[in-house]
């Protein structure tokens, strides 16, 4: 144990490749900042061959390294080399989020909490939809799906390009999803209380397919996981069409919780002025 708080310092990491965009060490620097403690969080950039190596090294890094966030492409691979992956890390096949304990490493998945989490801070009651439509089968709707079910919604449809994609999670995930092509999605958003946006579909720069919002259910919730730009197309049509939506933002704030307070033992906050650093940076 170290018993100056002054000279114990704590390093965290995201690692990803690329990495040069990552928004976390700005979250979790805030985080550090606010809460006055002495530690650091910063980007690891590795490639694919060389990521084993860097998980290898942690073990030996430890205490000094106390574990970090994995993104794109190491998600799987998190899992896979992980000493101990947690029962939902399991459950999805992929871990962001990394600690290491008596030596070992430690992995969880926190997209799906951020996921409710967000539309726990910005929709409250939305989970009393009746159905819910999941647009998109990649890593990401994976993790939508399993918190939505998890939090009990009764129907879940995923719809996506590649049915074999939806099916296959369908099939993993229980028998209240239905798996779907697009040529459905009209259909099954009638009467719909959430729809929610998984796809690359809108992202900086892409073309999203005019969606007609107007069948989802009176008081429905549109929510998209991507956040660049804040306002993706879907979220500006289903706001045109009278609905209420939640930008992806507050998904990326709240699943950096559970990491920070495994690392640095206090559970922050994800309140305004976070929020708006991070609008701030992205328009800059
Ligand atoms: P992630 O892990 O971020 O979810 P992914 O696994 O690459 O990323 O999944 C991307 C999702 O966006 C998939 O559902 C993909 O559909 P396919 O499974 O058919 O590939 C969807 N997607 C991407 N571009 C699309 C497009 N132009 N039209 C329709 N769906 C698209």
């Amino acid at each position: 144990m170290h018993d100056s708080r002054e000279t114990f310092v704590n390093h965290a990491f995201v690692v990803g490749h690329p990495i040069r965009h990552s928004r976390s060490p700005l979250i979790h620097g805030y985080w550090l900042d606010q809460l006055g403690i002495a530690g650091s969080y910063t980007r690891q950039d590795v490639a694919p061959q060389a990521f084993p190596a860097f998980i290898a090294a942690l073990r030996d890094k430890h205490p000094k390294f106390v574990g970090g966030n994995v993104t794109i492409p190491h998600k799987e691979a998190a899992f896979r080399l992980a000493d101990r992956p947690d029962a939902l890390s399991e459950e999805l096949g992929a871990s962001n989020t990394l600690w290491v304990e008596d030596g070992l490493i430690h992995a969880t998945n926190t997209d799906g909490r951020g996921f409710v989490a967000n539309l726990d801070e910005h929709a409250p009651g939305w989970e009393r939809a009746d159905r819910a439509v999941v647009l998109g089968a990649g890593g990401a709707s994976r993790a939508v799906l399993q918190a939505l079910g998890d939090r009990g919604l009764a129907e879940i449809h995923v719809v996506n390009r590649t049915v074999a994609r939806a099916r296959e999670l369908a099939d993993r995930f229980g028998a209240r999803i239905h798996a779907h092509g697009m040529d459905a999605l009209a259909e099954v958003m009638q009467g719909a209380g959430l729809f929610v946006n998984t796809t690359s579909l809108g992202m900086a720069g892409e073309a999203a397919p005019e969606l007609d919002f107007s069948g989802l259910a009176s008081g429905a919730i549109v929510t998209d996981i991507v956040y660049v730009p804040l306002k993706t197309p879907f979220l500006q049509q289903a706001e045109q069409q009278g609905f209420a939506t939640v930008d992806g933002l507050g998904m990326l704030l709240h699943q950096a919780v559970p990491g920070f307070e495994k690392w640095f033992g206090r559970r922050p906050q994800v309140d305004a002025a976070l929020r708006q650093r991070i609008i701030d940076d992205m328009e800059h």
